[in-house]
């Protein structure tokens, strides 16, 4: 076996918990990052889920995600831990990353997807019931809103622009404070 590349574009950009050689900001065209995966078992329970990222087939779209190269002695090990990690819906993909900055340009790599008719999809809803939801719900791994701010933090510290997360981050926050009024 061989290194491999793994594109995180959601709780992997700000939560890697397995061993990787490189960490790279890297993109990934014609796939757009939408809030449209309920998720039951990181950030909601099975009859209240809460809503996680996938990513929808939109040619207009470049999404921005952290690229990790993964050591051929660890891959394996690392593919079962992100397997399990992600078994709420989501199936491995291969896909063409463009790194940003640095000598190597692009690679191949592998992506977690949540397709649409997998068992926890949700699909689209107006931004203020997604943000509802978000508030009202909590998992495993603690609450949603935090993955919605945690990865809004990442995004921008990383110089991305994902309309849909930041208005998502923007309409969670607002909520909160109409809470605290
Ligand atoms: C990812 O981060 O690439 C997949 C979705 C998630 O775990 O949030």
């Amino acid at each position: 076996m061989s290194d491999v590349w793994v594109f995180g574009y959601g709780s992997l950009i700000w939560r890697p918990d397995f061993p990787f050689e490189e960490a790279r900001v890297a993109t990934v065209a014609g796939w757009g990052r939408r809030f449209w995966q309920g998720s039951t078992d990181h950030r909601g329970v099975p009859g209240a889920p809460g809503r996680v990222v996938t990513l929808i087939k939109d040619p207009q779209s470049v999404c921005w995600g952290k690229a990790y190269l993964i050591s051929a002695e660890s891959r394996e090990e690392v593919i079962d831990h992100l397997d399990y990690r992600e078994k709420g819906g989501y199936s491995l993909h291969q896909t063409e990353m463009t790194f940003l900055g640095g000598p190597q340009e692009c690679a191949d790599g592998l992506i977690y997807i949540a397709t649409p008719g997998n068992p926890n999809w949700l699909g689209d809803a107006p931004m203020p019931e997604i943000a509802a939801q978000v508030r009202a719900s909590e998992g495993p791994s603690g609450l949603n809103t935090e993955y919605v701010t945690e990865l809004a933090r990442a995004l921008s510290e990383m110089g991305a622009d994902d309309p849909h997360v930041f208005d998502l981050a923007r309409h969670v926050a607002r909520a909160g404070r109409d809470d605290q009024a």
